[in-house]
């Protein structure tokens, strides 16, 4: 029986509580009121295994294991994914590649790699401060702001980092950060570190922004106004002019992400400025990643030279971590290459977009906020749904990762959909058809019970 059905989710929940009561795992501190628990386990606080995230990681695998429906993460594939993929040696069509212009593999970037690595070795073993650059990052950096028509650009390890170190260290408790709601962990992250007055508004909403700045902006020294090029959760853009004329009237910086929309927005993927045929001067900071459209990994900003010598001179994650990986940076910069070169490939990829909605929106399903380019989420509307779907869809050939609570609210759990260069009509014609026929007996079927907390 399912573990999600409400005649037997009593039963469910009696299991999971069986296997978390077992005696050595959960014990009653003598210290506190009869009956309240403590999560400490074989009497030391300092155990791993007694911390309460360990058991909240129990009550997971416990559910999963009762309801015989296995985790949708951490899918052990066998090589590359890209559109397609091998998981327990069985091939399936993949949506979960960020490899949106199928590069990852490209014979000319795989040398690329390997002529770096004859030349510089496969690291450089400190950071460009100290242990000195070498020219392949700066080839790297003057490719980037060259592809954002900025002055400069600045390259680190991690595109996660980037946002981290970089608004961390360019704001601090005497600033304030606006931002959309739904921007990526690492903005968030940056923002707590920075210690800046921090307002998330409801995504989309620029009267929101409006209001924050204004009530706020005249008792703060920087302000910062943060938002993704392609919202990577719900496949929409932000409105650039506006936002541009916003960060004017109020004297603040204006970020954009653009881990999604380079390599992806743009006749010449150069992102969202191009997109909307705004100058890309007029955006304070642009940040980007290299392990989605340029296969490779790490992350930079592009902006005004005095912006980048800054943060080549105080960002931590720049300062006191290593240049990129030679090979690294070589796969990305032939990425770049390629895409300018072999111009089909974004054309491709906004047709494949375009068609996966399309045919999405007439087979029913809801596609929520998505303009049709590379990021398209069907919501499912519950996260033991989005589950169970991702499973069904997983045994009928297509690897679909799910976005559950708390990553998104609970009534928006939806299937995220990467679309690539590569996919073929006829694959995202097979998918979306499996959706429509699962997606109505999915909800037909007994009521669920939510074993996540409501929202
Ligand atoms: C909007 C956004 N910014 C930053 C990142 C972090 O990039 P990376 O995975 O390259 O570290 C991601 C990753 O998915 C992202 O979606």
């Amino acid at each position: 029986m399912s573990a999600y059905n409400r005649t037997g989710a009593q039963e469910t929940v009696d299991k999971v509580r069986h296997v978390l009561r077992r005696p050595q795992d959960i014990v009653t501190n003598p210290g506190r009121a009869a009956g309240q628990p403590s999560f400490r386990s074989h009497g030391s606080e300092t155990r791993f295994d007694g911390l309460p995230e360990y058991e909240i990681l129990k009550i997971k695998r416990a559910v999963g294991e009762i309801s015989g429906i296995a985790s949708p993460f951490h899918r052990l594939h066998d090589g590359r994914a890209g559109a397609t993929t091998s998981i327990g040696g069985r091939m399936l069509v993949n949506f979960s590649s960020y490899d949106y212009l199928g590069l990852n593999g490209h014979p000319d970037v795989g040398a690329a790699a390997r002529r770096a690595i004859q030349h510089f070795g496969t690291s450089v073993s400190a950071s460009r401060l100290s242990g000195g650059e070498r020219q392949i990052h700066r080839d790297l950096d003057g490719t980037l702001a060259r592809l954002h028509g900025t002055e400069d650009a600045v390259s680190f390890v991690s595109g996660h980092g980037t946002n981290v170190s970089v608004i961390g260290a360019l704001l601090g408790p005497e600033d304030l950060i606006i931002g959309d709601a739904v921007v990526h962990n690492s903005i968030m992250e940056g923002a707590r570190l920075s210690g800046a007055r921090r307002i998330f508004c409801p995504h989309g909403d620029l009267e929101a922004l409006e209001r924050g700045l204004r009530l706020n902006r005249a008792r703060h020294r920087r302000a910062l106004v943060v938002v993704e090029g392609l919202y990577g959760m719900d496949g929409d853009v932000p409105n650039l002019a506006a936002l541009i004329k916003l960060k004017r009237r109020y004297d603040a910086w204006l970020m954009v992400d653009e881990a999604h929309s380079i390599g992806v927005l743009g006749a010449n993927g150069r992102g969202l400025a191009e997109e909307q045929d705004v100058d890309p001067t007029d955006v304070d900071i642009w940040m980007g990643t290299l392990s989605k459209s340029f296969a490779a990994m790490g992350g930079y900003i592009a902006g005004c030279r005095p912006l980048i010598e800054i943060l080549r001179d105080t960002t931590p994650g720049f300062v006191f971590s290593v240049g990129l990986s030679p090979p690294v940076a070589a796969a990305a910069l032939a990425a770049i290459d390629i895409m300018h070169q072999e111009t089909w490939r974004l054309a491709k990829l906004r047709e494949n977009g375009r068609t996966f909605l399309h045919s999405a929106k007439a087979r029913g399903l809801d596609t929520g906020l998505s303009i049709g380019a590379a990021v398209v989420p069907i919501m499912i509307g519950n996260s033991p749904h989005a589950v169970i779907l991702s499973e069904r869809l997983l045994k009928r050939g297509f690897n679909i990762v799910p976005a559950l609570f708390p990553g998104v609210a609970e009534n928006q759990a939806r299937l995220r959909f990467f679309l690539t260069t590569e996919h073929t009509s006829e694959q995202i014609n097979n998918v979306l058809d499996a959706v429509a026929d699962e997606l109505p007996m999915l909800r037909s079927g007994p009521p669920i019970v939510s074993l996540v907390t409501k929202q």
